[in-house]
């Protein structure tokens, strides 16, 4: 049985967790091995990038090169290899964030971060991409509820988050085949109902 690689994204705040542990159970209640990932990070080489990226100031170019640094790394020694072995990679987050975050927030070029992307992974993509769409005054409304410190990322004000977001439909619109937009304000039991629609036939 052929492996499937399923992300992740939306802006912070948009509650992808809770929805990525319940794929995970019932993808592995249909025995399947799924290999559970994130970005930044993923590999030990990539879980030092993370704390770097999380908590280091830095040029938005620096910042780029080192989320496809950590990239690479996960691709190559992990996603890649978990999807030869046959099991099924869940990532909270893979490049469609690198042209949500640098291109749509902070203003990168969108030529270089794909010039770096084919060069680290090819044609390498996921086969379902689901993204949590929210309003960033309700992405922060729930990161506010939620234990801990903020990170560099979570800092950034609803401007930044409202660039993020567009750009993430952007990349969805012209990428219907493998994007599943999901409405994440809605009650959690409605956004599962619609990745369950998307994935169960892969079951
Ligand atoms: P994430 O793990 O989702 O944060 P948390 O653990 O707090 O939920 O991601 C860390 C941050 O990195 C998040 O704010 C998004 C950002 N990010 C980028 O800016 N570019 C990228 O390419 C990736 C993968 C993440």
């Amino acid at each position: 049985m052929a492996g499937r690689f399923i992300t992740f994204e939306g802006i912070d705040g948009a509650g992808k967790s809770t929805q990525i542990d319940r794929l995970q159970t019932l993808v592995e209640a249909s025995g399947r091995v799924v290999c559970r990932t994130r970005e930044p990070g993923g590999t030990p080489v990539g879980e030092k990038i993370r704390g770097i990226l999380l908590a280091e100031d830095m040029t938005p170019e620096t910042e780029t090169l080192l989320f496809f640094a950590a990239r690479a790394e996960h691709a190559a020694r992990k996603i890649r290899p978990a999807l030869e072995r046959g099991e099924w990679v869940i990532s909270d987050r893979f490049t469609d964030a690198t042209y949500a975050y640098q291109v749509g927030g902070k203003g990168m070029s969108g030529e270089r971060v794909e010039a770096l992307e084919r060069w680290t992974l090819g044609g390498f993509e996921p086969d379902l991409t689901v993204l949590f769409d929210i309003s960033p005054a309700a992405a922060a409304r729930r990161l506010a509820a939620r234990a801990g410190a903020e990170d560099r990322f979570e800092a950034m004000g609803e401007d930044f988050f409202a660039k993020v977001r567009a750009a993430y439909l952007e990349r969805a619109r012209r990428r219907p085949e493998r994007f599943l937009i999901v409405n994440a304000e809605l009650a959690p039991e409605l956004v599962f109902d619609a990745i369950l629609r998307k994935v169960s036939p892969w079951l």
